[in-house]
């Protein structure tokens, strides 16, 4: 069995020097926010695969169910050695493409959670001797620099996750994906699409309450880094379907007229009654824009794949 190589590209302080920047920013903006990759810290990884397994959050198992069924013909398709994905966490769809990529060498997981990433490599490695795992702990939003595996390369880019990025973000993502890929590789990724507001919002505001405190854990993330006083106890989690933009907006509304100490950042941040704080957008994608989307960073899509409800769409997409 190979070990497990796991390279760290974010510098050791990176993430609280990182953390601070972005918590003063969007604490003291208005309306005030906090960018997601905070979220996910070992128990905002825990909390997320409990989302994933949760009657109302659809888009894990119809993703699954376009794996299951289109894995061999993505295999076919692509004829990746090196399969990189970005968002990693548990790995734990990526096996029905690790199974149907006859010829792969290595997979490349890419997460800002090493705790998620180790465990999922661990699982792996011991599950498949031959494959050379890689996890790479790193911010896909920033310029990667990837093993010298061989190609051609599939990058995936799973679980809807590119919807978390704003548009502005998302066509500098893509960018950077399309200098990835050399003639011949391809890009798998997979968009929530448009549906009924009801499905939407409940997808993000489930009755068990743990998309709630996935949300709140962002809080608890900035008082143990920043040690900071926020109350989860005293902010809603509140999930609104913003139908111009096409996205599901979280935000965390404070209940109560409130003062939060952010003592690493010499900051005190008043909340008024009501006031909300935004953690997250999730947007909902058809094909047109995705098509559209890839295509502006240089990428053309020549497969797309979705569920038998259509809730959820795959597509491969090539350089142009
Ligand atoms: N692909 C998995 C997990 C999706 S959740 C699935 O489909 O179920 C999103 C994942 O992306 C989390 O594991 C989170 O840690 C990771 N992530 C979020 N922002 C990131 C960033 N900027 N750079 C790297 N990983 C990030
Ligand atoms: N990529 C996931 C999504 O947009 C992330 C996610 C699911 C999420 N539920 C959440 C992010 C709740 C914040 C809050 O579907």
């Amino acid at each position: 069995m190979s070990p497990l190589h796991v390279t760290r590209t974010l510098p050791e302080d990176a993430t609280g020097a990182a953390l601070r920047a972005d918590v003063r920013r969007g604490l003291t903006a208005e309306p005030k926010w906090l960018p997601p990759k905070w979220f996910y810290d070992a128990r905002g990884s825990e909390l997320f695969d409990e989302i994933t397994a949760l009657p109302e959050y659809y888009p894990t198992r119809a993703e699954r169910e376009i794996l299951a069924a289109r894995s061999g013909e993505i295999a076919a398709a692509s004829g990746a050695r090196t399969l990189v994905e970005l968002g990693s966490g548990s790995s734990e769809k990526t096996r029905y493409l690790l199974d149907a990529l006859t010829s792969l060498a290595a997979y490349v997981p890419v997460d800002v959670s090493e705790s998620a990433l180790v465990q999922a490599g661990e699982a792996l490695i011991a599950e498949r001797p031959g494959l050379d795992v890689h996890a790479l702990i790193a911010d896909f939003t920033a310029p990667l620099d990837l093993p010298p595996t061989p190609g051609p390369r599939l990058v995936a880019f799973l679980g809807g996750t590119i919807g978390n990025l704003l548009p502005v973000e998302r066509a500098a993502f893509l960018a950077s994906v399309r200098a990835l890929l050399a003639p011949g590789d391809g890009l798998l990724l997979g968009t929530d699409l448009v549906k009924d507001e009801r499905v939407l919002v409940r997808a993000y505001d489930d009755a068990a309450g743990v998309t709630a405190a996935f949300d709140k854990n962002v809080l608890n993330v900035v008082n143990r880094e920043l040690g900071a006083d926020f109350d989860p106890d005293a902010f809603d989690h509140v999930a609104l379907w913003d139908a111009r933009r096409e996205w599901i907006e979280m935000r965390l509304r404070a209940r109560t007229e409130q003062t939060v100490k952010v003592p690493a950042l010499d900051l005190a941040v008043e909340f008024a009654a009501g006031e909300e704080l935004r953690t997250e957008v999730s947007a909902k994608f058809r094909k047109a824009g995705v098509t559209r989307e890839l295509a502006e960073a240089g990428l053309e899509l020549t497969h797309w794949w979705t569920d038998g409800q259509e809730r959820f769409a795959l597509s491969l997409s090539v350089v142009r």
